[in-house]
């Protein structure tokens, strides 16, 4: 465990911008050494720019890392929006590709976005869903059914109804501030979007561990044409997933909202 914790530091520092930092990791890494069993930390804050120490156990940081579907507008400080993009890209691919394309979309140009998805969402009612090929198993469906289920108490609360807030939330990346986009050039297979799917865990995570909260919006995708054309992206490249970015905002009722997880026998089976 030690030895993890060492190379996450060691991780982190070649991801950091601050040579004057680079020691104090080193220290720290050697001090992780010698405590056998001590916690793995997710990451220290690394840049002189951001505000607060904020230190977070990974473990700790994956069970407690939630979506979040309501934010303060409070603007995110450009440097930590890098910071974060820089764990993001400390994430493995194939062949070291690092396939990942961010759109990072701020200010005006963030609620332009939001209006012409809104628009297209009025327009053309896709909602959000898994868009499975083919019906999807009955357990796995089922835990789609019982996640609204959990989260309606907290709707009625919010006198809105699950549909409409989160359709037309997910158009508004539910009021924060930052929307991440990230796409894929078009001459990648679909193995390219593991590559994706690894660094969106990376950024959701890195994020929760700067002090930040997430939600990852698929619904986007549906809209991709609008969003390429508001953005100006080139043709060549797929929109794999929105990222929504920001402070939550405690007053919401949404997020207190805990998504539960079957138990391991349940997507596991054992060979031996
Ligand atoms: C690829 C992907 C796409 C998602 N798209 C949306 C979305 O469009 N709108 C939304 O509200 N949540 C979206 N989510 C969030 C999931 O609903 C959420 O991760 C899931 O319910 C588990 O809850 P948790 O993230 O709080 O653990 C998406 C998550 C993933 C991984």
């Amino acid at each position: 465990m030690s030895s993890i914790m060492a190379f996450l530091f060691q991780l982190s520092v070649f991801c950091s911008p601050s040579p004057i930092l680079y020691s104090q990791f080193s220290i720290l890494s050697l001090f992780a050494l010698t405590l056998p069993g001590s916690c793995v930390i997710l990451h220290l804050f690394l840049s002189l720019d951001v505000e607060e120490d904020f230190i977070m156990e990974l473990h700790e940081a994956i069970k407690t890392r939630k979506s979040c579907r309501a934010f303060k507008p409070d603007p995110v400080p450009r440097p930590k929006i890098e910071e974060l993009l820089r764990l993001t890209t400390c994430a493995p691919s194939a062949i070291n590709l690092q396939p990942w394309e961010f759109i990072v979309v701020i200010g005006e140009e963030r609620e332009r976005l939001s209006r012409r998805l809104m628009k297209a969402y009025k327009e053309k009612q896709i909602s959000c869903g898994p868009g499975n090929v083919k019906p999807l198993p009955r357990t796995v469906g089922k835990r789609g059914a019982k996640t609204l289920v959990m989260m309606n108490p907290f709707f009625e609360e919010m006198g809105v109804t699950s549909d409409r807030y989160i359709n037309e939330g997910s158009c508004n990346f539910y009021g924060a501030p930052v929307a991440i986009l990230m796409f894929l050039d078009d001459s990648f297979s679909k193995a390219g979007l593991v590559d994706h799917g690894i660094a969106l865990a990376y950024l959701v995570l890195a994020a929760h561990g700067l002090g930040l909260s997430t939600c990852p919006i698929g619904l986007i995708t549906a809209y991709e044409d609008d969003v390429k054309d508001v953005l100006s992206v080139p043709e060549n490249k797929h929109l794999v997933v929105g990222v929504a970015l920001g402070y939550p905002d405690p007053n919401s009722p949404i997020n207190r909202f805990k998504s539960h997880r079957d138990d391991l026998d349940k997507f596991t089976r054992w060979i031996e």
